[in-house]
């Protein structure tokens, strides 16, 4: 059931997790589907729900810096000390970092690894439910494994909504993509998956970062299956597919407004941007994509962007969404 974020509806969500059961709740960046990151089998209840494999493991998201000790295990004085310190500028924000986890994490939460994934969420509802549950969540996105990120309550509760106890509606999310994950286990820290903070925002901080996850790498990379992030009717970049092979009803995801409508009768069209602007599309992606796969289309089209910025997001969701097999 979607609610309003009122501060009894924020104490009940907090009485929920506490007794481990999952709750959905808004971060800037995507909604997340929450449980008591430290109960095991609240964790496990999250991978039902969702179908998602257990090996492939969970964000825990904490108030403040302050408390990444309860779920983080890093030396004190050490680089990787250092390096979150210069990161925590970031926070709360669109960032997550993966470091040694400790042992107070449940085990389904990290799927085996001996690392954890830690964020602190900006979004005011996120921030009053950690601190009224007084516990670490842990959360994935709030959507069946393999499909596109909810930004919206009505999302979540779209293909979810039947097995949450309780979904706080805050809006639209302000990103509208997934945080961006850096891992300081490796000896240079790799991004695992890009997001709104940038390759060249974590360099300025922390010097240099890879910016693909090297093939060898020890911790699992995100997103590393290709069908992540994908809807269901069949997703290409749009001048990938010569106009007389397109199918009767095709759908065009455009990044801003241009004469295209009128060369092939869409069956749909939606601008994400009236100026092209990138964080107004990523805003707005998913809920498209969402949108378009809800229409009986053969194909939907969608435009592509430069790899800069948020722009590499973007692309890598993109890409692993035409590429998925169905
Ligand atoms: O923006 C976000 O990060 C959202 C909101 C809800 O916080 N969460 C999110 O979670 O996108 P999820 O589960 O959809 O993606 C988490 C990714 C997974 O693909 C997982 O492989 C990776 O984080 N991950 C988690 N723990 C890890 C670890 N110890 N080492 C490497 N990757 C890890
Ligand atoms: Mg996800």
């Amino acid at each position: 059931m979607i609610v309003k974020p009122s501060p009894e509806n924020i104490a009940r969500a907090a009485e929920i997790i506490r007794s481990g059961e999952l709750v959905a709740f808004p971060t800037e960046t995507v909604y997340g589907l929450g449980a008591d990151a430290t109960n095991q089998q609240a964790a496990k209840r999250i991978f039902e729900v969702k179908q998602r494999p257990f090996e492939d493991p969970l964000i825990v998201h904490v108030a403040s810096i302050s408390e990444i000790d309860q779920v983080a295990n890093v030396p004190r004085g050490s680089r990787m000390a250092e390096q979150l310190e210069r990161l925590s500028g970031l926070w709360p924000g669109p960032l997550t970092v993966v470091v040694p986890r400790s042992g107070r994490v449940a085990e389904a939460v990290c799927g085996g690894l001996d690392s954890v994934a830690v964020r602190v969420p900006a979004h005011p509802v996120a921030q009053a439910l950690l601190k009224a549950s007084a516990i670490p969540i842990a959360a994935p996105s709030a959507n069946p494994f393999s499909y596109v990120s909810p930004t919206s309550a009505e999302h979540v509760e779209s293909l979810l909504g039947s097995q949450i106890e309780m979904i706080l509606d805050g809006g639209n999310c302000q990103v509208g993509i997934e945080s961006t994950i850096v891992s300081l286990i490796e000896d240079t820290p790799a991004i695992l998956r890009p997001g709104k903070i940038t390759a060249q925002q974590l360099q300025e901080l922390i010097g240099p970062v890879a910016e693909r996850p090297r093939k060898a790498a020890t911790t699992m990379a995100p997103g590393m299956m290709d069908h992540h992030y994908s809807p269901r009717t069949p997703l290409a970049f749009y001048g990938a597919i010569a106009k007389s092979d397109y199918p009767k009803r095709v759908g065009l995801v455009r990044f801003a407004p241009d004469m295209r409508s009128s060369e092939f009768p869409y069956s749909a069209v939606t601008t994400l941007s009236s100026r092209g602007n990138l964080d107004e599309v990523a805003q707005k992606l998913f809920s498209a994509l969402r949108e378009h796969d809800s229409l009986g289309l053969e194909l939907i089209l969608v435009d592509s962007c430069p790899e800069e910025g948020i722009g590499v997001a973007i692309m890598d969701r993109l890409r692993k969404a035409c590429a998925a097999r169905r």
